[in-house]
This record gives structure tokens, C-alpha cells and sequence, in this order.
């Protein structure tokens, strides 16, 4: 999916396909009051409030402690928008909006859209990182509200892509214990000891990253770890699991970060083992999709590096020894994929 310019009548289209709207204008004053909205609306509470059922400006904003003339332009706004519904002088959630920011539904993004308030900061920096080349690296500076901010914005997007990552990278049968590495919130471990009653993980991240994740689930409790580590430089032991699962962590480090962290994810696996990368991928080639361009910029201001190829991963897990597998794009995330490889050598017992 991409973002762009939609005319809303036949004349606006004309106008456009002559070349008579300022298009830069168009693409970026009405997109950040937009993207603004959404996220003060979802800051504010109007989302939740308005799901409480339908209500005028004013009960809208009795329910959300804000005043009530700013509230009824936002609300407005929001209508327009196609988040919010407006009949006979009350509010409601627009039914599109329902699916994503109802919060009692269990797909909902809110908890991301907060997340987003913090990023929308880092954004700021973008001129200043284009100048001197210096990201923000921003794990190193986050307040404990912002790392709970983070891990729950991860763990609403994990939720929704995880079915599909489940299904298309299938565990080996003989799969007893997997490590999660830059695990987060843990989502993906959880959900694995779900699916494989003989399954235990270790789930490793920053100390700081485990401090704001919320308690384990109790039915899988039991064979999970949280280990507070660095990817980078703790010890993932040898040939002591059968799956390593890396998402959406690479691309916060350089290409030697990587190759290195590679041989030790090689040594970590008992053979027969896989190692699952998920990750934004970098396009290569004449079509470069707007989510692999906008994402690899991001991360790059944000983090030490920025999104991958598929090749940059393959070529890593190909010279730490692993026979990498054919890519994988992922539908349920735009601009993702997976990239497993195996280690060589089959089941070899039972798991330690
Ligand atoms: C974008 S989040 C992804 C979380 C989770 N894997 C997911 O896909 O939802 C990146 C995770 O990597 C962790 N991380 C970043 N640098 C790390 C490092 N050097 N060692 C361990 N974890 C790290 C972060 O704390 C965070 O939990």
C-alpha cells in the first residue's frame, strides 16, 4: 500500500492530471494535521469515548475531560476524516474505525497510534541526522513511559502479523526450545508455547525493554525465561536451540553488527535448528515501494542502520555457515518478509 494524493470530484481530478495542484503542498501540510488528529484523538481518549456510543460534543468531552468547543473542531475533523460518524448532533465511531480503534476489540492499534506520539519527535531530528550523519540510536535514551509506550506499541503490530509469521514459518517437528531475541513483549514466544505444549523459550531484550513488558501469560508461564541481555554481546550459548526468531531487530544494526550476530545465532543452533529473521525489507531494483524507502530512512535516523535486502540477510546466514531459504513477503505487513535458514546436520536427540 502506498499514501497519495485522492481527488473527491471530477474537477479536482482534471486540476491534478493538468498539473494545477501544488502536489508538495497537497502531500505534506493536510497529511501532519491528519496524522496529528488521529494520534491527539487517540491520546485524548475521543476514540474510546466515542465507542462508549454515540454522544454529543459536549458528553464527548465531559467523558474525556477536554473543553468542548476544541473537541467539536476535532471531532469534526475526525468525521472528515472517516474516523468518526456525525448524525442528528451526535458522534460516533465511524464503522472503518471500529476494526482498529475500538479498544475492547482485540486487534485494535491504539496502544501503536500512542507509540506514535513518541516517534513523531524523533521526526524532528530528521534535518539535523541528514546533516551530520548521527542517528538518534534511540534505546539508549528512552524514559521508562516511553519504553512502556514502545513495548505495547510493538506488541498491538505483533498481534496482528503473528498469525501469518506462525503459519508460513512452520517449526521444526522436533522444535523443543526457541530463542526470541529482541523479543520485546514476548508476543511471538508466547503464542509459539501455545501451539507447542513441549516448547520452551527464552525471551532476551534490553533490561530496560523488560522492565515495561507486562507479566507472562499464566498458562505458558512455567517454560518461558526473560533474560535481560544485548544482542550484540551476551552469550547465546552453543548449539542450545532449535529455533532462533530475530524480528524486526536487525535493522537497528550496522551490516558488521549483523554479520557477527549471525555466527553467534549459527553457534546458538543445534543442527536441524532454523533461525527465522522477520524484518522490513529493503527493495532493490527499478520499483522501490513507499514502505521500504519511508522505513529505511526512519530506522536509520532512529536506530544505527536501517531496513535490509533479502540478499544482506541470506549473504549473513550463508557465511555463518546456515543454508538460507527462499524469502517469504509477508501480506499481513506491508513491506515485511522472512528470511529463515537452517542449520545443517539434523535432529541430534533430545533438547537440552
Ligand atoms: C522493534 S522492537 C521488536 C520487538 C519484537 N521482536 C517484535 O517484533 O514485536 C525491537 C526490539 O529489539 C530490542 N533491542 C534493540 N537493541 C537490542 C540489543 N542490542 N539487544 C537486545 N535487544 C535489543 C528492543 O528493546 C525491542 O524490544
Amino acid at each position: 500500500v502506498r499514501v497519495g494524493i485522492i481527488p473527491e470530484h471530477l474537477l479536482e481530478r482534471v486540476a491534478l492530471w493538468l498539473g494545477a495542484i501544488p502536489t508538495p503542498i497537497v502531500q505534506t501540510f493536510p497529511p501532519i494535521v491528519f496524522a496529528r488528529c488521529v494520534i491527539a484523538a487517540t491520546q485524548l481518549g475521543i476514540f474510546t469515548a466515542l465507542a462508549e456510543g454515540v454522544a454529543s460534543a459536549d458528553e464527548i468531552a465531559a467523558r474525556c475531560h477536554t473543553q468542548p468547543r476544541p473537541t467539536r473542531l476535532l471531532l469534526d475533523a475526525l468525521v472528515a476524516l472517516g474516523y468518526a460518524s456525525y448524525r442528528a448532533g451526535c458522534y460516533g465511531l465511524a464503522p472503518a474505525a471500529r476494526r482498529w480503534l475500538d479498544p475492547v476489540r482485540p486487534g485494535n492499534v491504539q496502544d501503536y497510534l500512542a507509540f506514535t506520539a513518541v516517534q513523531w519527535e524523533w521526526l524532528s531530528h530528521l534535518e539535523a541526522f541528514i546533516k551530520t550523519d548521527t542517528p538518534l540510536i534511540f534505546h539508549h535514551d528512552l524514559a521508562p513511559a516511553e519504553w512502556e509506550r514502545y513495548m505495547l506499541g510493538m506488541y498491538s503490530i505483533a498481534r496482528l502479523t503473528l498469525p501469518e509469521v506462525l503459519w508460513r514459518a512452520r517449526l521444526p517437528r522436533h522444535a523443543r526450545t526457541l530463542l526470541d531475541l529482541g523479543g520485546g513483549h514476548g508476543l511471538a514466544a508466547i503464542q509459539w508455547c501455545r501451539r507447542r505444549p513441549t516448547l520452551r523459550a527464552d525471551i532476551v531484550d534490553l533490561a530496560a525493554a523488560l522492565l515495561a513488558t507486562p507479566p507472562l501469560p499464566s498458562d505458558v508461564a512455567p517454560r518461558l525465561r526473560r533474560i535481560a541481555g544485548d544482542a550484540l554481546t551476551s552469550d547465546l550459548g552453543t548449539a542450545c536451540y532449535d529455533v532462533v526468531y530475530t524480528a524486526n531487530l536487525m535493522h537497528h544494526f550496522s551490516a558488521a553488527q549483523n554479520q557477527c550476530l549471525a555466527q553467534r545465532i549459527a553457534r546458538a543452533l543445534r543442527p536441524g535448528g532454523i533461525w527465522i529473521v522477520q524484518d522490513g525489507i529493503r527493495d532493490t531494483g527499478n520499483h522501490i515501494s513507499q514502505a521500504s524507502a519511508l522505513g529505511a530512512l526512519y530506522f536509520a535516523l532512529t536506530s544505527a542502520s536501517g531496513f535490509w535486502t533479502f540478499d544482506d540477510f541470506a549473504t549473513w546466514q550463508r557465511a555463518a555457515g546456515l543454508r538460507p531459504r527462499r524469502p517469504i513477503r509477508l501480506l499481513t505487513a506491508p513491506g515485511q518478509g522472512i528470511q529463515i535458514a537452517t542449520r545443517e546436520g539434523g535432529f541430534r536427540g533430545a533438547s537440552p
